[in-house]
């Protein structure tokens, strides 16, 4: 019997994971509706996937490219929404079933919840989300029995590997990093690194936020809060292991001392694909020899050195002290990241940035929404307003 298309929303068709996600869909005709796709502004990736798709509804961001999709889909015949609420209005649009987050930063956590309110299922790459908000994001879902299916390849495996046994048998899990492109790089020679050798990832081709996060690490220190939030687990029970090849992308390890590893080549369609359908597994999703560990590969683990990757400690540090750090710590990336980007700061200035800003912050206990979004934009402020060259100006207050 062929089954029913499941109506899937795509916040961020644009990007990495979203063209990635469009792969994973035009792989099995007749499983996927595209109900609805959205992007920040470019138009020029849009409009085609719009032609090939034909959702419901279609949506940018940001209002100066709105006519400019408009004059591109002469002939659509679905809506077209322009503006910043335009993400909510998707995730509660009522045919979606499945809503895949794909939008980089802080945008896609008021999306999330919109879409959690309205009953959505949501497969998330958006860390952004959790880091930020999960105290909100979590008990939302639970209340409303949102199922929330990860597809960051590392909490992908983590959520498969716990198939293996019950949540009170896990005594820990274990992140796998790839180290990034400065595993081997001298130390003192960081403060140089420009952002054309940080955007070259040595094994994973994304959008440019993640791949600077992967660099420093602080990918992998959103990941270990993420991992808090999505399995219910406590910051000592994560850990973080160096794997440069990127195949073993995360582990479980049980109280009777079996550790169960998920495998696979570092191909982001796989977790995709296991988020929107699983439990099932089709044929089809990768090759039909994804991964040949009988040529040549050698598999290596190590443990982090604190003084390369100091972003682990701040996750530590951002979870010791509550949900509004943890806030702090992904709006002050976003803009450290982006001063890297720009030439404002150096490579080290990122983490050293963060890590001032969350000494500065004042955190608040058991924070609604508002107390999150107040916070990551006081984080944004401070950090803005502490980048090398900045005229010195109070920053409001310190939340
Ligand atoms: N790439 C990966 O392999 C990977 C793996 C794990 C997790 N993730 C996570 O997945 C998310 C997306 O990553 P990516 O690598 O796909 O990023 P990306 O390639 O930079 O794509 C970002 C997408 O979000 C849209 N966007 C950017 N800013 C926005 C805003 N303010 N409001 C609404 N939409 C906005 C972009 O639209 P435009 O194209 O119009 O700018 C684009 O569609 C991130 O949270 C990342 O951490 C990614």
């Amino acid at each position: 019997m062929t089954p029913i298309p499941l109506q899937i929303g795509i916040l961020g068709s644009t990007g990495s994971i979203g063209q990635n996600t469009l792969r994973v869909i035009d792989r099995f005709p007749g499983r996927f509706r595209v109900t609805a796709l959205a992007a920040s502004r470019n138009v020029d990736e849009l409009a085609p996937q719009v032609r090939k798709y034909h959702p419901e509804v279609v949506a940018v961001v940001d209002a100066t490219h709105g006519d400019a999709l408009r004059a591109q889909l002469g002939d659509y015949s679905g809506r077209i929404l322009i503006g910043a609420d335009s993400l909510c209005e998707i995730a509660a649009w009522p045919s979606i079933q499945t809503l895949v987050v794909a939008v980089v930063g802080f945008a896609g956590a008021a999306p999330t919840l919109a879409a959690i309110d309205a009953g959505k299922n949501i497969a998330l790459a958006n860390k952004e989300t959790l880091v930020a908000a999960g105290a909100v994001v979590m008990p939302r879902a639970r209340q409303r029995s949102v199922t929330i299916a990860p597809i960051d390849s590392e909490h992908s495996a983590i959520w498969q590997c716990l198939r293996a046994g019950a949540h009170q048998e896990v005594r820990r899990i274990i992140l796998t990093a790839s180290g990034g492109p400065f595993r081997n790089r001298p130390l003192e020679t960081f403060a140089t690194i420009t952002p054309a050798e940080a955007l070259d990832h040595p094994t994973w081709r994304m959008g440019p936020r993640i791949t600077i996060d992967s660099a420093t690490m602080m990918n992998k220190a959103f990941e270990i809060i993420e991992a808090t939030w999505l399995f219910d687990l406590t910051p000592d029970q994560i850990d973080v292991v160096i794997h440069p090849q990127s195949v073993v992308h995360s582990m479980v390890e049980y109280q009777d001392g079996s550790v169960i590893a998920q495998l696979g080549s570092p191909d982001m369609t796989l977790p995709i694909a296991y988020a929107l359908l699983a439990p099932e597994r089709p044929k089809g999703v990768t090759g039909p020899q994804a991964l040949d560990l009988s040529r040549a590969n050698t598999l290596d683990f190590a443990p982090p050195d604190p003084a390369r990757y100091p972003a682990l400690d701040l996750a530590r540090r951002a979870l010791a002290m509550g949900p509004t750090a943890c806030a702090v710590l992904n709006a002050a990336d976003e803009i450290a990241v982006a001063a890297f980007l720009d030439g404002r700061l150096p490579f080290t200035g990122i983490v050293d940035q963060i890590g001032k800003t969350l000494t500065a912050h004042k955190p608040v206990s058991d924070p609604n929404f508002e107390d999150i979004v107040a916070a990551d934009q006081w984080a944004r402020d401070y950090v803005s307003g502490h980048l090398p060259g900045t005229p010195a100006k109070a920053v409001a207050s310190t939340r």
